[in-house]
């Protein structure tokens, strides 16, 4: 968006849609597959409460397409795609809004974790932005933004429980307040979403391997394959899938070649794994919560993450808050899997709460291709020298 008067001639007037007091913030997602931009307007509320908002647009991109002949992201293609896409992207989700980039009060993008050459390309254009109209930088922490998103939808207050489950972590958070969070389980091996797509994979259904998997599974019997419950009774409340996985691989090749209904079956199966995994490792959660926080009246459980997308699995944790008397809060699916809107409501709760950080700092900052939600936690899985993964 060059500041020049070509451009001044197109651009609406600086007096949008601003309500009194409000802040507006323009999020930026682009670490995996998706380009994402979004305006949010919101205004602070009492200390643990969450900030009054109002979506002004979200404005979600997917490259499905670009990668769906590969089975699978590639990462120098998904890089590309977001360079060619973003500045459309942007200017969709401002005048979306009906507002210009003079009425924006902060920006708010995805710094990591995610994949190196998407997180550049939306760094890098926000920078240009930030100095450009001469506005704050904050860069969000893409965990962040699926572990707040409760608070834009149900204006949750703090403190709860988060299951945040996507293709690249599987996670139970202690959400304490704004950058304060307590991993107190993760996955020693695969995420949840790495799982589902590698399911997918081995017994042909196309990328994206979760909705397929999911959709084949309603057609499915659930009881036809024994498969593991990994880690089921232990006391922390961790996760592994790659032996449930390997475990597909093998009833697979049991009763192979594959018809119709053996693959809906197998995913039936594989699903009913996951749900009574969930069950008792998320029910050790809440239990240790409970007990932690007896003064909390109405504990809440928030499920986050593109995995939370699938109904059978929010059914099945529903189902165990109602057994455990908790509440429990899905997103609606749009704001499950990656958006700007996640990114956008993160970068207002911080600028609410104050935690602007130096622009010098900012700008010498680069990406995090890993960026633990809870830094002082023990890493588990993919530890080394970028960081630990999870
Ligand atoms: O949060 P997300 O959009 O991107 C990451 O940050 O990873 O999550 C993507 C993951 C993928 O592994 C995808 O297969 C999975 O979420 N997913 C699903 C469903 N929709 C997306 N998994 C199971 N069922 C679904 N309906
Ligand atoms: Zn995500």
């Amino acid at each position: 968006m060059p500041d020049n008067p070509a451009a001044e001639d197109r651009r609406p007037a600086c007096a949008l849609p601003k309500r009194a007091g409000e802040s507006l913030v323009l999020g930026i997602e682009t670490s995996c597959d998706e380009t994402a931009a979004a305006v949010l307007a919101g205004l602070a509320s009492d200390r643990n409460a969450a900030p009054t908002t109002r979506l002004l647009s979200n404005v979600v991109l997917s490259q499905i397409e670009e990668h769906a002949a590969f089975g699978g992201v590639v990462p120098e293609i998904a890089a590309r795609a977001h360079v060619a896409a973003l500045d459309g992207i942007i200017e969709a989700a401002l005048s979306d809004a009906g507002t210009a980039l003079c009425d924006i009060d902060a920006i708010a993008v995805t710094a990591g974790p995610g994949l190196i050459g998407g997180l550049m390309a939306g760094f890098t254009t926000a920078k240009a932005l930030a100095f450009g109209a001469d506005k704050p930088l904050l860069p969000i922490n893409h965990l962040e933004g699926h572990a707040l998103t409760a608070r834009m939808t149900h204006g949750l207050a703090f403190p709860y429980l988060l299951l945040l489950v996507s293709g690249g972590h599987t996670q139970i958070v202690l959400v304490r307040g704004v950058g304060d969070y307590a991993r107190l389980g993760t996955t020693i091996d695969d995420a949840l979403g790495e799982a589902f797509d590698k399911t997918a994979k081995l017994i042909g259904l196309p990328y994206p391997g979760g909705p397929n998997v999911e959709k084949a599974a309603f057609a499915g019997d659930g009881t036809r394959f024994a498969l593991p419950r990994p880690l089921r009774g232990t006391a922390r409340p961790d996760f592994s899938f790659s032996g449930l996985k390997t475990a597909v691989r093998q009833a697979a090749e049991s009763v192979a070649p594959l018809g119709e209904k053996d693959v809906a079956d197998l995913c039936a199966s594989f699903q009913a794994a996951v749900r009574d995994t969930l069950a008792d490792r998320v029910g050790r959660a809440l239990d240790r919560f409970a007990a932690d926080h007896p003064s909390v009246a109405t504990p809440t459980l928030v499920v986050a993450g593109g995995v939370a997308a699938n109904a059978y699995l929010r059914d099945g944790l529903e189902t165990l808050c109602r057994e455990k008397e908790w509440r429990f809060i899905a997103p609606p699916l749009s704001l499950c899997t990656d958006n700007g809107a996640m990114i956008a409501h993160a970068g207002l709760e911080r600028l609410l709460a104050g935690l602007i950080p130096d622009v010098r700092a900012v700008f010498a900052m680069a990406p995090r291709s890993r960026w633990p939600l809870d830094e002082s936690a023990t890493p588990l899985v993919g530890s080394g020298k970028r960081g630990a993964k999870a």
